[in-house]
């Protein structure tokens, strides 16, 4: 495929419909959402608006990274912080789909779907890829009907409409196209981050106490792999505590997982065979972090398990 043709037609096709219209994004950082964010700005120049919703889940640092990495490009981000909204959806769940569910509802149907109406954008862009639809059909996925999901009828909204730039590319067109559209690697290359983000590595309830945490361990764990080059990966809090010793006294203590896998499309995963070092390298960084006293590596292929814990 010629991808420079395909970002030529893409910006063709977006100004035709969009005409002199405003349009609305949200980023999250990841690779998909960072490429409409892109393309959008190239054929909309203002006419898009592009928020990252902070839902108080991402690792640290990172919504402030991703606007950086953006304004680089000279391409404005509009940061939301929604922090107290989805830590107030997700208190007291502890069941992992009720917690999906709240963050899935809190991000459509209160956070962007305001941010939407408020906007007065008549269009929506989205980085639906051909591997979402194609998992949408055969049942995979949950059904990706946005604006159901931001609540929009678009029968009675007369209006609305979802555009899908990348919707017949897969994982490594979408990545050509990021590199001739001047995203930096460090956006492009990064490895998958889950949408309901370290909620899926809070086993139980996710408070701000567990997410500083886990956060915590997941800075560690990313800084000590990056160079790794494995396919993905990152630590996980169990709901759990263990016995333990700390200064000569018996603490009750936190559980760390460290997971690192190999895989080409995470449907099915390897574990990365790390260098004892590296590990117990990893396990005394962990272990330093305040009431952790246990860090575990993962050592179970996907199926039976799946990459995250949620
Ligand atoms: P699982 O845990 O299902 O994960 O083996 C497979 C891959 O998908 C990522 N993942 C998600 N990505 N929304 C996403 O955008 C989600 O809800 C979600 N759950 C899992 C996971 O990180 C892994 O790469």
């Amino acid at each position: 495929m010629d991808y420079n043709a395909f970002i030529e037609q893409q910006v063709k096709e977006l100004r035709a419909t969009v005409g002199d219209a405003i349009a609305i994004n949200a980023l999250s950082g990841g690779v998909d959402s960072s490429v409409v964010t892109a393309l959008g700005h190239r054929a909309l120049g203002s006419q898009l608006k592009t928020v990252l919703i902070d839902n108080a889940l991402m690792r640290e640092g990172e919504p402030q990274w991703v606007v950086e990495r953006f304004a680089e490009m000279g391409i404005p981000v509009e940061l939301v912080d929604a922090r107290s909204e989805f830590l107030g959806a997700l208190k007291g769940l502890t069941d992992p789909e009720w917690k999906r569910q709240a963050i899935t509802n809190t991000f459509y149907s209160k956070v962007f779907g305001r941010i939407v109406r408020e906007s007065g954008a008549r269009f929506l862009l989205h980085g639906t890829i051909l591997t979402d639809i194609e998992e949408t059909v055969a049942g995979i996925k949950r059904q990706h009907n946005i604006l159901a999901q931001l609540g929009i009828d678009p029968q009675k909204e007369y209006g609305y409409q979802v555009v899908e730039p990348l919707k017949t590319l897969r994982k490594d067109g979408v990545r050509a196209v990021s590199r001739l559209l001047g995203l930096p690697k460090a956006i492009a290359e990064r490895i998958p981050f889950p949408g309901p983000a370290l909620a899926t590595r809070i086993v139980g309830e996710v408070t701000q106490a567990r997410l500083n945490t886990v956060r915590a361990a997941t800075a560690i764990v990313e800084e000590e792999l990056a160079d790794s080059g494995a396919f993905q990966y990152l630590a996980v809090l169990l709901n759990d505590c263990a016995t333990g010793i700390r200064d000569g006294r018996r603490e009750y203590g936190q559980i760390i997982v460290v997971r690192c896998i190999e895989s080409l499309d995470a449907r099915e995963a390897t574990v990365t065979r790390l260098d004892w070092a590296k590990l117990e390298r990893i396990c005394q960084r962990i272990t330093s972090l305040p009431g952790v006293n246990r860090c575990l590596y993962d050592l179970t292929p996907k199926p039976p398990a799946t990459v995250e814990y949620v």
